[in-house]
């Protein structure tokens, strides 16, 4: 396993991520996606939203807002129970989350099952000490709600609080009357949706695993009580499927079944499905069965009914849901770090080379005119692949430096004009993973290239 620090040495210089307002010292634990950031991070949406949705014989896609009725997160327990626990050492003034601290220096402890008074206790008798300074003088515990507040409009008052979402499910939730009114389907059904969320989290985590803003993906699938468990594990096998479209080795990635202690207190069951990242075993994908816990909620909080009247056995019933919820951002890094790769070549020489799947690689294929001379013809060539596919276009260095370049970014293609192609109208194309390399026929090359990158 590669260094993690080289590895994100390696995204940053290229282009996968910027330091948040990197010219003004940064912002604590955020992350712009830069140019090829940006192109992979899109690829794996589209991919998703082809799967989940436009394929799917159940599922629907919506765009919910961020902004929701506060009441919502009444109705969800968010106001009442996201909660941290954090406690701050009295000399050096660092602040911790409580579990976390006591975990860091108990790992056998099941710290995050904890009440506070259990948490407390247990720093007081076990001489828990100040990771910073050493120290065992401590605050008391409390509770920090992990919603970002703001204010609709100009005032200020407890009138006009709103939180952005900590999560993009409500969304679903609340829509799922409008949903199957204009859809006129029957369960089940599924509502996707992808868009950002937000936590104010205490302790963020490496690069993007855990930041306070990020893309979620998710999906609510509705169903009939007694089907529920059928669909969970149907779900789970089609989110590890996707995992494997992305080309991530399967040795890397495991199921991981929540036991009942561990069980969100509206979850019947969950599963992650986890990567191997440098650091040990993370999250990418929970996939729980909510029972009927949000649909009755809503009742409860909004007055209206969320019930569901099946039409062939005129039965009425609140739907059980199962949620496969997952990370854009952290299937994007699993997907970078899974690809990362450094190589002998027989001549000597070595490289680095981001072996991502085409369908997902930032840039599909390079545009490379062995002299400037081929100007002319190069760029015609690069104008008619942008019509189709990301291409980009490189005519400085060595032919050699070029391919490396481009191995080191990911590109699965590259194209090279030399003084035949004015002369025949062909082309090298070269494959990034084995350096094999074909001649072409310009007037092929949208379709070679097509297929291969098709998702
Ligand atoms: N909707 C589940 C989550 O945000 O974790």
């Amino acid at each position: 396993m590669y260094d993690y620090d080289k590895l994100v040495t390696h995204f940053i210089t290229s282009g996968y991520y910027f330091q948040g307002s990197e010219i003004y010292g940064g912002i604590s634990n955020t992350w712009d996606y830069g140019p090829l950031g940006s192109e992979i991070k899109k690829n794996i949406k589209d991919m998703w939203w082809k799967r989940f949705v436009q394929e799917s014989p159940t599922n629907v896609g919506i765009d919910a807002a961020i902004l929701m009725n506060p009441k919502v997160w009444e109705a969800t327990g968010h106001v009442s129970t996201f909660n941290d626990p954090l406690i701050d050492c009295k000399s050096c003034k660092m602040r911790y989350k409580a579990d976390d601290l006591i975990s860091s220096q108990f790992p056998n402890v099941e710290a995050g099952k904890m009440s506070n008074d259990e948490l407390m206790d247990l720093i007081h008798k076990s001489h828990v000490k100040c990771p910073n300074c050493g120290k065992e003088d401590f605050t008391d515990i409390r509770q920090f709600n992990m919603m970002f507040k703001t204010h609709i409009g100009v005032t200020e008052d407890s009138q006009s609080a709103v939180y952005l979402r900590p999560e993009t499910a409500q969304g679903m939730f609340v829509n799922f009357k409008n949903v199957l009114r204009t859809t006129r389907r029957k369960l089940p059904i599924g509502i996707c949706n992808v868009g950002k969320a937000f936590r104010n989290e205490i302790t963020p985590g490496q690069l993007t695993f855990r930041t306070r803003e990020f893309d979620q993906m998710e999906m609510e699938f509705f169903t009939k009580p007694g089907d529920d468990l059928k669909w969970f594990d149907y779900w789970k096998g089609k989110c590890l499927d996707f995992i494997g479209e992305l080309g991530i080795s399967k040795d890397k990635l495991r199921y991981r079944d929540h036991d009942p202690k561990e069980l969100a207190f509206y979850s019947k069951a969950t599963t992650d499905i986890e990567y191997l990242f440098p650091w040990g075993w993370g999250e990418i994908w929970g996939i729980a069965d909510r029972t009927d816990y949000d649909l009755k909620r809503h009742m409860d909080y909004s007055g209206e009914s969320l019930e569901y009247l099946d039409p062939d056995t005129n039965e009425k019933y609140i739907p059980y849901c199962i949620e496969p919820s997952v990370g854009l951002d952290r299937l994007v890094l699993m997907t970078l770090f899974d690809a990362y790769s450094e190589e002998e070549l027989p001549d000597g020489d070595s490289r680095i080379v981001m072996h991502l799947s085409p369908a997902v690689a930032p840039y599909k294929v390079a545009v490379l005119p062995l002299s400037k001379k081929l100007e002319e013809k190069a760029k015609e060539v690069h104008a008619v692949l942008s019509k189709y596919m990301s291409a980009v276009y490189d005519d400085t260095g060595s032919i050699g430096k070029r391919y490396r370049r481009e191995d080191a970014i990911g590109t699965p293609y590259c194209v090279t004009i030399d003084f035949d192609s004015i002369e025949d109208n062909t082309v090298t194309v070269r494959d990034r993973d084995s350096m094999n390399q074909i001649r072409l026929n310009i007037n092929e090359l949208v379709e070679y290239l097509k297929v291969k990158i098709f998702f």
